[in-house]
């Protein structure tokens, strides 16, 4: 075995991160990125990471000539075509954006979901704005609602780069806001969440703090 070749900056809660580990795991590649875990938040920077990737993102692939590439959806399309399995990311067709604005709802769940964490955790109690959290939170709901309505059938039909988004998200949303009992509301999202949180690659990379 190699010495692994790219540095990945990494947080174990976050879960755009998450995803670029779970298609590391699924497509075989984790020898190939070291993981450099960072303790980050939006008001405390790392000099590190800010390196040519200005606006601090995390996940963010150091490679081996020294370039970076953020944010995770680049990252995952360039892991993509690092590998010789089935793409995780159709290539052409109508099925590519399909599955690109199905990851696209995901990212926006997590994003919402995320916002939410910063707002009711990081910022000081005097200077929340509730109806601002009420709005990410109900961007919340409408994206889980339109996964159980629209979307189980092409969910459950490959682990690709759409359904690690949607069971990233899942996973946050349990892991900071495991109040939120999206569950009942979702029965068909959460039968096919529990079976692919099964998977080794979910297993491996379950969020902690
Ligand atoms: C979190 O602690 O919830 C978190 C950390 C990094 C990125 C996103 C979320």
């Amino acid at each position: 075995m190699s010495a692994p070749s790219m540095m990945l900056f990494h947080s174990p809660a976050s879960p755009f991160v998450r995803k670029v580990m779970v298609l590391l795991h699924e497509t075989g590649q984790t020898d190939r990125v070291a993981v450099h875990s960072i303790n980050l938040s939006p008001v405390s920077p790392d000099a590190e990471l800010n390196q040519g990737n200005p606006a601090g993102k995390i996940p963010a692939l150091r490679l081996e000539d020294g370039s970076v590439l953020h944010d995770s959806r680049v990252i995952c399309e360039y892991l993509d075509l690092q590998h010789v399995g089935n793409p995780l990311i159709p290539r052409e067709g109508s099925a590519r954006w399909r599955r690109l604005t199905l990851a696209s709802l995901a990212d926006a769940i997590m994003d919402a979901a995320v916002n939410t964490r910063y707002e009711t955790f990081l910022r000081p109690e005097d200077k929340r704005w509730d109806r601002w959290i009420d709005a990410q939170l109900d961007k919340v709901r409408r994206g889980l609602a339109s996964l159980e309505q629209e979307h189980i059938a092409e969910l459950a039909s490959t682990f690709d780069i759409a359904a690690i988004g949607v069971a990233c998200a899942l996973g946050y949303i349990d892991f900071r806001m495991p109040d939120f009992a999206w569950r009942e509301q979702q029965p068909k999202l959460a039968a096919w969440y529990a079976q692919v949180s099964q998977r080794p690659s979910m297993q491996a990379t379950a969020p902690s703090v």
